[in-house]
């Protein structure tokens, strides 16, 4: 058993104090070129989540659910389409289907905590007409699935990647399935600014087009108006960050992996606990562990334990999956999400926690089910 120590679930301080030096070099070098506003470090961002992608166009928006939202907007949803999500998101993935005047419909998750398609089928109705799969976690959902749903009925596609850059199914990014995605850039995220920030990936250019002005006062890339639009630009020195935080970002998604893996290797014997896959378990998803999301026999009791030892927890979305947001409109009953939100809770999953942090997590886990 290692000796008490204390490991937040996110050390925020750390996110700037790790990388001072750099990020300082940063600052200076924007400053210094007053490049605030859409600037070169903005495009090369751009070009870069392009690239990394694999998407044929990226646009950088001042957070991810505008992207969403934005999305949307450009796809012209109108006002009573229904949209089918999965009830285990951030409630930013439905806000943006109703934001963009849409109906939101919430179901349930599937063995992994991703949405079902077989709910998904379920729900459709002559009013639905597209789909929003939440890459959740970091893993991509089973798009072939999804994606055979939504050509055979004509539906629209918006991945929420928000969590979910580089996470790959069947080897293709997470974000270029559908017709458009966004992905954010929270400092929590796994590639972090030091504020908001995300991204909206599509291959489609009008959708481009679309969104581009939509964020910019409706200007096109010209500088022409071209539609009624907003501000929802992605700062430069935002931008600056990101492009230095992508070149060690496969090393970032490694350790994350690596984590994951002595999670399984150390809990997976347990058999109060339901793990997330491990990152070698299913070769068609490449995993990039945003969160290490589990579910746990005595949840709250665990919770406690953990806490009076030192390890930081989170239950997601403040322990409310979108539908039990009742005063929001929502009626239906889910059983299996309602279940899943009795029992999970998410471990420390980042960069800054050593070896021996997650051995001593482990040691507590397994001595709260043990005593
Ligand atoms: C699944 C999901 N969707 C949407 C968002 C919203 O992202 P942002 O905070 O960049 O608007 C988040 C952020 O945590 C998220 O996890």
């Amino acid at each position: 058993m290692t000796t008490s120590r204390t490991v937040p679930f996110f050390n925020y301080p750390r996110a700037y104090l790790d990388d001072r030096d750099n990020l300082m070099k940063i600052f200076d070098d924007v400053g210094n070129r007053g490049a605030f506003i859409m600037q070169k470090d903005l495009r090369d961002f751009e070009n870069s989540l392009a690239t990394y992608t694999g998407a044929k166009y990226a646009v950088g928006v001042a957070n991810a659910t505008d992207g969403l939202e934005l999305s949307w907007m450009a796809l012209g949803l109108r006002s009573g389409d229904e949209v089918i999500c999965c009830s285990h998101t951030m409630l930013a993935t439905a806000a943006s289907i109703r934001t963009a005047g849409g109906v939101p419909v919430p179901v349930e998750l599937g063995y992994d905590g991703l949405i079902d398609p077989d709910a998904v089928e379920a729900a459709i109705n002559p009013r639905t007409v597209g789909i929003m799969p939440t890459q959740l976690n970091g893993r991509t959902c089973n798009m072939d699935r999804i994606m055979s749903i939504a050509k055979k009925n004509h539906f629209f596609v918006v991945e929420d990647a928000a969590q979910a850059l580089g996470s790959r199914f069947k080897g293709q990014h997470a974000g270029t399935f559908g017709n458009a995605a966004a992905i954010s850039f929270f400092p929590a995220k796994v590639l972090g600014s030091l504020g908001d920030g995300g991204g909206v990936i599509t291959n489609d250019a009008h959708v481009f087009d679309k969104v581009y002005q939509l964020h910019d006062h409706g200007r096109d890339i010209d500088g022409e108006v071209k539609s009624w639009g907003r501000n929802s630009r992605l700062d430069n020195l935002q931008a600056a960050i990101l492009n230095h935080n992508l070149k060690s970002y496969d090393k970032v998604i490694a350790r994350r992996r690596k984590i994951a893996g002595m999670y399984q290797e150390r809990l997976g014997i347990m058999d109060e606990l339901q793990l997330p896959q491990g990152p070698d378990a299913n070769p068609d998803h490449f995993d990039i562990y945003q969160n290490y999301e589990l579910q746990a026999d005595r949840r709250d009791e665990l919770k406690e334990h953990l806490r009076i030892n030192g390890v930081g927890t989170l239950i997601q979305w403040g322990g409310k999956a979108v539908h039990q947001w009742e005063h929001l409109g929502f009626t239906v009953k889910l059983p299996a999400v309602e279940r899943f939100f009795e029992r999970c809770i998410m471990l420390p999953m980042n960069m800054f926690i050593s070896d021996d942090d997650v051995n001593y997590i482990c040691d507590q886990v397994i001595s709260f089910y043990r005593r």
